[in-house]
């Protein structure tokens, strides 16, 4: 199998002159930041941890720990290279001493200096970006913490917030909590259709107020599997600029991109190969998917009044991302290089895309004719419209497809097979037919069989 070309890259026709381009003042973000956001005081003492480090300066400010007396002494993994299939040797990588002690320190609230200033170089290496533009990298522990920061600082009681829908389970609860209007915007194969977004912005009631900001999945979306195509996304952008709103890229599955044209740049790359000012888009990144999602590491990427935002909000709840994870982490990347890791998460590109290639076989070997899908082209799911039985069917809804949640419990758990129900990827909680199938985890003889007893339970 040939290995896809990963660069992110534009399509013919695009600008893609570079230019140190108009940032968004920092009053625009100001302006929508929540009440509690606003209302939130620095961390006393964390607030000093900075003038720490001067020069000369004698502390003895911070309620830090003497490591000394701590049982760690050093800490030795073994790492697999960067491609196990070229290479199997092991590698030790050791904490210990200066490191170890930062690792088992309190730390900063952003995260360890030297682990910020590495993600800042790969997203200045990924995404084009300059450091002059006004923003900046937090860490936080996932990005599902980082998420449900950014959403707390941003997102008020009656608010107006775009959701792309279907969308990732994990966010819904956080958003719902607070209170405000989702509007849903739908997905198909190629990701969020800025088409809907647009006619319903251009109908838009003269007397209330326009979206805050957009939450959307851009690669290998959860659940849908789908990734946004280039001309979407520039749409997307062209109506965030026009209606004044913010795009929240929740992207973990960037680096597992495997399709065939080459990888869409990131809404926060396009920013700046698309003339117009830049600021509009706050990233999420997660080692979850590619290192190890035990870590509970993410992190966040955007305008510096967002982030400050967030590390504002970590000041007052968890403090910092476990130092601990941090540092094995960048161990890790000391030892790879933004090289290494580039070759580790084409691996894993690799991977995912030959598991995808062996699943999509058995759907075609069992689903043909119960079930509608389209092959995803990063990430790990399948997004499968189910052709349920009319028993299936949720009552008192008028010709609905059926309902998935239903075919889970009375079927698919009897008859010894998973699934995710489609309605727990919607705001609204609508009954629908599709499921999602993830098949990150699964074996062949796994995937023949499972799908085997899902085919005949729909045949049935
Ligand atoms: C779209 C999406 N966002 C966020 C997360 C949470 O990731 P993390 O483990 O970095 O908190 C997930 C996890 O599955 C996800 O699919």
């Amino acid at each position: 199998m040939t290995k896809p070309d990963f660069k992110p890259t534009l399509e013919p026709g695009t600008n893609e002159r570079q230019t140190t381009r108009a940032v968004l003042p920092d009053a625009v973000y100001r302006n929508m930041l929540s009440r509690l956001s606003k209302s939130r005081k620095p961390a006393p003492i964390r607030h000093l941890f900075p003038y720490e480090s001067e020069p000369g300066m004698i502390s003895m400010l911070a309620g830090k720990p003497n490591t000394s007396v701590f049982p760690f002494v050093s800490l030795t993994v073994k790492v697999r290279p960067s491609n196990p299939r070229i290479d199997d040797s092991l590698t030790d990588l050791s904490l210990d001493g200066q490191d170890l002690a930062v690792a088992l320190q309190y730390g900063a609230t952003s995260g360890t200096p030297e682990l910020v200033k590495w993600l800042t170089d790969l997203t200045c290496h990924l995404h084009g970006s300059q450091l002059d533009e006004g923003w900046r990298v937090t860490i936080g522990s996932g990005s599902q913490d980082l998420l449900y920061k950014t959403f707390a600082a941003l997102v008020e009681v009656d608010d107006i917030i775009f959701l792309e829908s279907p969308t990732y389970p994990g966010v819904l609860p956080i958003v719902q909590a607070l209170g405000c209007n989702i509007i849903e915007i739908p997905s198909d194969a190629d990701g969020i259709d800025p088409a809907s977004m647009a006619s319903l912005l251009t109908d838009w009631p003269k007397d209330k107020p326009y979206p805050k900001l957009l939450y959307t999945i851009p690669f290998g979306s959860n659940p849908s599997g789908s990734t946004t195509t280039l001309s979407r996304r520039l749409e997307v952008l062209r109506l965030a600029r026009e209606y004044n709103f913010l795009i929240l890229e929740d992207d973990p599955y960037y680096h597992l991109y495997y399709g065939d044209i080459p990888q869409p740049p990131s809404y926060f790359a396009l920013e700046r190969k698309v003339n117009g000012e830049l600021g509009r888009v706050l990233r999420f990144d997660s080692f979850s998917k590619i290192v190890a999602g035990g870590l509970r590491l993410g992190w966040a990427t955007g305008p510096e009044v967002l982030v400050n935002a967030i590390d504002l909000h970590g000041s007052s709840s968890n403090l910092q991302a476990s130092g601990m994870s941090q540092m094995l982490v960048l161990r890790l990347l000391r030892h790879w290089g933004i090289e290494g890791f580039l070759a580790h998460t084409a691996m894993c590109a690799q991977f995912y895309r030959e598991k995808r290639d062996l699943f999509e076989q058995y759907l075609q070997k069992h689903l043909k004719g119960v079930a509608e899908w389209s092959p995803p082209n990063a990430s790990m799911f399948y997004w499968i419209k189910l052709r349920l039985p009319a028993s299936m069917k949720a009552e008192n809804i008028k010709n609905d497809e059926g309902d998935s949640l239903l075919f889970l419990t009375e079927k698919a758990i009897p008859g010894g097979v998973l699934v995710l129900p489609g309605e727990c990827a919607y705001a609204d909680g609508r009954r629908i037919c599709n499921v999602r199938l993830s098949f990150s985890l699964l074996d062949e003889g796994s995937m023949d069989e499972g799908l085997r007893r899902l085919g005949s339970l729909l045949r049935e």
